[in-house]
Order: structure tokens, then sequence, then C-alpha cells
């Protein structure tokens, strides 16, 4: 059988081009599963996976767990907010307290940039990252690019926006990191305030201007501002802020050509895109949500291949 080239998926970073397709091409296959009356298919039932989010989440984290028990795994779930980690446990004695009883696979979001990483150094389980603060987001990417790929045929030569809050956001550097590996032309667009120093370097185009990005590209993946890890005040307003780099239904019907719409979510209605173009027939967001559970049932379904069994 195929195999990727890593043990764990920490970051689009350590993914070879050959690896984001077979994960694909996987994914293709299980999509033709979720759509048949009976979901499930056994392949996973020897094997034990644990959801753990120290972080709130509810597209991720549902998306996991549904395409963990269309693989026929045995699922625990843990959350921060109601465990023993409100009484100062560490976060390797939490993952060893559920190792010990013999957990195979941990997925994990946390708020710390390089906390997956951290737990795959640390346990013989196999490690996914769910979302690691403003470092990465994979499974987020290679849902992204496979809807692409899926509406456009191809992502190889397409012009992607990403427009905002891209300071803050995993979910920016795991995209520009996959579009690049499968051959797309990226664009980062927003405030200067929002755009970190020196992002050129990773090849992308830079623009702090809306219409112009939107006259470029292709695809626009309008993403969230993240007032919850803003510790400054990045913009005068929200009202500002979608004045200047909000998609409304009057820019986009204004572009010289037809563009599709992307957000990961959750959606701030009325700031970073409008309700009319988030439930317009460009917008594509309930597809990318879709596609994340035949991707992730792709990504675990691999890394099982890779869990020695007695
Ligand atoms: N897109 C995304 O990661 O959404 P959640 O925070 O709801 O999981």
């Amino acid at each position: 059988m195929d195999n990727l080239s890593v043990e764990h998926l920490i970051g689009i970073r350590d993914l070879t081009k050959a690896d984001i397709e077979l994960i694909f091409k996987t994914a293709d296959q299980f999509k033709d599963v979720i759509n048949r009356p009976i979901k499930k298919v056994p392949s996973l039932r020897d094997v034990t996976i644990a959801n753990l989010f120290f972080e709130n989440s509810t597209r991720t984290r549902l998306s996991f767990e549904l395409a963990e028990k269309r693989l026929s795994a045995d699922v625990v779930n843990f959350s921060a907010s109601s465990s023993s980690v409100s009484k100062g446990e560490t976060l390797v004695d939490t993952v060893n307290n559920i190792l010990s009883m013999k957990v195979d696979m941990v997925v994990m979001r946390h708020p710390n940039p390089g906390a997956a990483k951290f737990l795959s150094d640390r346990i013989d389980a196999k490690v996914v990252n769910a979302g690691d603060g403003t470092h990465e987001h994979p499974t987020q990417a290679l849902l992204d690019a496979f809807t692409i790929r899926e509406k456009l045929g191809t992502v190889e030569g397409k012009k992607v926006v990403i427009v905002g809050d891209i300071l803050h956001s995993r979910v920016a550097l795991s995209n520009i990191l996959c579009l690049q590996k499968l051959g797309a032309e990226v664009m980062v667009c927003g405030p200067t305030t929002l755009i970190p120093n020196h992002i050129d370097k990773l090849g992308v185009k830079v623009s702090h201007n809306l219409r112009h990005a939107l006259e470029w590209c292709d695809v626009a993946n309008m993403l969230r501002i993240q007032l919850e890890r803003q510790d400054i005040k990045y913009f005068p307003s929200l009202r500002e802020y979608s004045m200047l780099f909000g998609l409304n239904k009057e820019i986009l019907d204004s572009l010289s050509k037809e563009i599709v719409v992307m957000h990961p979510g959750p959606i701030n209605r009325g700031v970073e895109i409008t309700s009319d173009v988030a439930d317009s027939k460009q917008a594509v967001i309930l597809q990318q949500v879709e596609n994340g559970v035949a991707i992730r049932m792709a990504v675990i379904y691999l890394l099982a291949g890779k869990i020695e069994r007695q």
C-alpha cells in the first residue's frame, strides 16, 4: 500500500506533494463511502483514537469524531474546560494518563504553537495536529485545497487570495504551504497591521487593496478576524475593517470574472463576508465542511496504516 512519508501530521510543512496527492486520492474514495446509505467502513476496528481539545472548536472536532466513527475506530473525547487540566495537570501528564488506557492515535487542538510537535516527540501514539495556536491547521488546508480541486478541476496554476487576519491565522500559513506545494499562486490581502512582516519571503504576493486582490484571483479565502488572539487594536473598528476588507455582493458581482468564495468558519457575518455572499452559489463554505470529513478519514486511515499491530 502507498503511504505517507511522515509518522504524524504536525504541519503541511512536513508533507511532500506526493503525500498531499495520496491524501486526496484516499479522500476521493472516502467521499464515495460517506455518500452511500451505509456511511461506514470496518477499516479501523482495532484502533482507539483520543480527541484532545484544549481550545474551542465546532467543525474540526465534530469532523474528526465523525471521520473516526465512519472508519469504525473506538473514540474518546476530551475537553480541557471539563478536565483536570483546570486542577494544574500538565499536557504530558494528561496525555500519558490517556495513553495508559491503550490509545493508538491522538488528535489535538492546543493554543500553543508547537504543542503537537512537542507531544509527538514524547509519546508512542500517532499525533494529528487539529490546530496549534497561530502556527498550523494542516487538515483545514488539505480540505480547502481538496475543495478547490473539486470545484476547479485542479489546484495547479490557480490564483488564490487569502484575505484578512493573516498575522494570527494558522489557516493562512497551512494554506500558503499546501497551495504552493500543489502549484498554485498565492496572494495575501489585509490591513498592513494584520500582514506579518517579511511574509513575501514565503513567495506570496501582498496586497492591501481588496478589489485589486479579487480581480487577480480565481479563489478568495476570507478569514475571520481573530479578536480572541489580538492583544492590541490592529484597526480602528470592525465597521471600518468591513468597509475596506469585507466581501459584499456588490463587489462580488462587479468583478470581471466569477470567483470561488471560501471561508474556514466560524463566519462573522457582516464583518469579513456579508450574508448574501456567504449564502451565494459562489460560496463553497458548506462543501469545505463536507470535504473535511473525507480528508480527515484519509489522514487517519493512512497514519493508522503505520501503527505497529501485534
Ligand atoms: N475551521 C475551524 O477550525 O473551525 P473550528 O474552530 O470550529 O474547528
